[in-house]
Order: structure tokens, then sequence, then C-alpha cells
């Protein structure tokens, strides 16, 4: 059984098809990549996937429970995770807090708890603490966990946007254009962290790319939108071989 399986989603937005008869499956461990020109629906694929939109027509199966329609907090809970195309962050705490954010569903106290840091307030706050500073050691980030998130250089804000969709515990990660914007060494860099979060946690991927060389370096099945619609499916090297692929995106230039 596929961990995620879609199945005819559609979305239309006045008379626009932004999205129509959209199909995927993605397995276990997959690092799987959705492509395609600008407008093209991308982005609208992960809206619905995560309930920011609700689908006129399709159903969503994640781990063989159908989410079809729950609302975006719901969706988090049941295992899907994602970062943003225009990166968001709460630029105004620091690095640690960011993470933290994402930690307060499974770690909880009291609102009288943390308004008179009593009870339980101080050993969870420690617990959290050595939690989020575990992920971001996977990120390379626990030596700046102290400093806004905002003096983050571009390439580790973007890092840190993953580590605090991962600190959600995930069963699914959606990535939207997470190279954009970045220099080709944060490009490099983001690209071993990528591989990294799947062979470390067997994390199942879905990503959003316009960089081809990420996306053929790292992605092993790729899907191609156009106009809304799936243009092609399959392996990465045929997919992007494929002439109807070259031209939708020749035609995008
Ligand atoms: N809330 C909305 N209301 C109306 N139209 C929308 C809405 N959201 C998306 N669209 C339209 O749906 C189409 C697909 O947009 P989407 O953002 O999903 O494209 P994309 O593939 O992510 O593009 P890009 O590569 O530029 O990010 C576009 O024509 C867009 O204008
Ligand atoms: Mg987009």
């Amino acid at each position: 059984m596929a961990l995620l399986e879609v199945k005819d989603l559609c979305i239309t937005f006045g008379g626009l098809h932004a999205v129509e008869d959209f199909n995927l499956s993605i397995e276990k461990g997959q690092l799987y990549g959705l492509i395609g020109p600008n407008g093209a629906g991308k982005t609208t694929v992960f809206n619905l996937l995560t309930g920011v939109y609700k689908p006129t027509r399709g159903s969503i199966v994640l781990d063989g429970n159908d989410i079809t329609g729950h609302r975006t907090e719901e969706i988090n809970r049941d295992g899907i995770a994602r970062t943003f195309q225009n990166i968001r962050l709460f630029h105004q705490l620091s690095v640690l807090d960011n993470v933290k954010t994402a930690l307060h569903r499974s770690f909880n106290y009291s609102t009288f708890e943390s308004m008179f840091h009593c009870g339980r307030y101080r050993s969870v706050e420690k617990k959290m603490d050595e939690k989020a500073m575990e992920i971001l050691k996977v990120f390379g980030l626990d030596t700046v966990a102290l400093i806004l998130s905002s003096n983050l250089p571009y390439g580790q804000q973007r890092k840190l946007e993953i580590a605090r969709a991962m600190a959600t515990e995930p069963k699914i990660l959606l990535l939207d254009e997470p190279a954009a914007g970045m220099n080709p060494n944060e490009t490099a860099e983001l690209m071993e962290t990528i591989s990294l979060i799947r062979d470390r946690f067997d994390m199942t991927i879905l990503l959003i790319e316009h960089d081809m060389k990420l996306v053929s370096g790292i992605c092993e099945l790729l899907t191609v939108l156009n106009f809304g619609k799936v243009l092609v499916q399959g392996e990465t090297k045929e997919v992007l071989s494929n002439p109807e692929v070259i031209r939708a995106y020749l035609g995008d230039e």
C-alpha cells in the first residue's frame, strides 16, 4: 500500500481549472519530485494536500486514512508537514524557539502553569529545549540556536524551516521550492540535507523544485504538471528526456 494515494483531485477558481484529475502514489521512503512551468498548479496541489483548499472532487489517503476535507491542523496531526514557497518563520523568535513552536503539540502544560512558570512548566520547557536542540543538531543549526532567526543567512533560514517541519514528526514532508533564491553552494548543501533527512529518518519527501540539477540529483520519481494536469509521471531520467516535458519547459521561456 502506498503511503500517500491521491486520486482524481480537482479544484477550480472561478472558471480556472487550477488542478484537474491529479493522481499521485508515493511509497514510504521515496524522494518524489513535482515539477512543471510557472502557474502549472504545483503549490495548489500542496494547498490541497494540506487542507488549505478543499478539493471540488477527488480523494487523499495518507497511510490508509482518508484525510480528504480535513482541516490544516488536523492534517498536520495526521502526518503531513510542509514548507512554503515564500519562507515562513517567526522572525522575532530565536532559532531554538522557532523549532519549539512546532513541539508544543506533543509537550503539554496548562495555561496556569505557563503563566506562573510552575507545575510541569519548567520540566516540560527543559525537555522541549533538549528535543529542539537535538533536531537543530541534525541540521547543523545547534551552534546558532540562540540567535534571532531573521539574522540567519538565507540558506540557513530555509534549513530552519525544514527543521521546524520535521519537529512535528511527519509521515511525509512537502517542500515547496526549497532552493528558490539560493546560491549554488547553498543549493548543494540543501541537496545533502534533504538526502540526509530521507536516509536518517526514512522520511518520505515530495519536493516542488525548478532547479533541475537538484531534481535530477535527488528525486527518484517525477510528476510533471502542465496547465493543472499531469503531463508525465515516472522515473526521473525518463521523464526529463521526454519530448513533451522538454516542450512544456521550453514553451515557458
Ligand atoms: N486562491 C486562488 N485563487 C485564484 N486563483 C488561484 C488561487 N491559487 C492559485 N491560483 C491560480 O492557479 C494556478 C496555479 O497556481 P500555483 O501557484 O499552484 O502554480 P505553481 O505551479 O505553484 O507556480 P510557480 O512555479 O510559479 O510557483 C495559477 O493560474 C494561479 O493564479
Ligand atoms: Mg508555486
